[in-house]
């Protein structure tokens, strides 16, 4: 895995973020199975409640294009303008990640840049999850 082309991926993806309120800006980077990179960014609203994170614009670009099978996604954000920052993706989007990835797998990269970033398993950032099994 080319963990610092993904990196840079999201890092370049925080230029597209549509944050006018928060101007905190996300960049994400999911790789898939097959090689493919699909990006992602947050995108607000002036209702708040319809804003989309980074992560999940990233995972619905993917599955609406066909891709279920992914190996890892790189996050980085930070305040608008101003440097990378390691940002945690939140636990809505970990449960989104949860529905199409293997816990112990699928490998999460928080990044404030290309030589400071630290990766995850999915179970470490979602343990004792909920997940399609407990419906099966
Ligand atoms: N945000 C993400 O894009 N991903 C996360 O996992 C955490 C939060 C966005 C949502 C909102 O646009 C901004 O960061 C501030 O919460």
């Amino acid at each position: 895995m080319d963990i610092e082309k993904l990196i840079k991926t999201a890092e370049e993806m925080r230029n597209l973020s549509y944050v006018p309120y928060s101007h905190y800006a996300v960049g994400a980077a999911l790789l898939c199975e097959d090689g493919e990179i699909v990006k992602g960014c947050n995108i607000e609203n002036a209702s708040y409640g319809p804003t989309m994170c980074a992560e999940r614009t990233a995972f619905f670009k993917a599955v609406s294009e066909g891709k279920r099978k992914f190996t890892a996604i790189a996050v980085t954000g930070g305040m608008q303008g101003e440097k990378c920052e390691k940002a945690p993706p939140c636990g809505v989007c970990r449960q989104v990640m949860r529905e199409f990835c293997d816990p112990k797998e699928f490998r999460v990269i928080i990044s404030a840049s290309t030589e400071d970033y630290d990766v995850y398993t999915l179970e470490e950032l979602l343990p004792q999850s909920f997940g399609p099994e407990n419906l099966s």
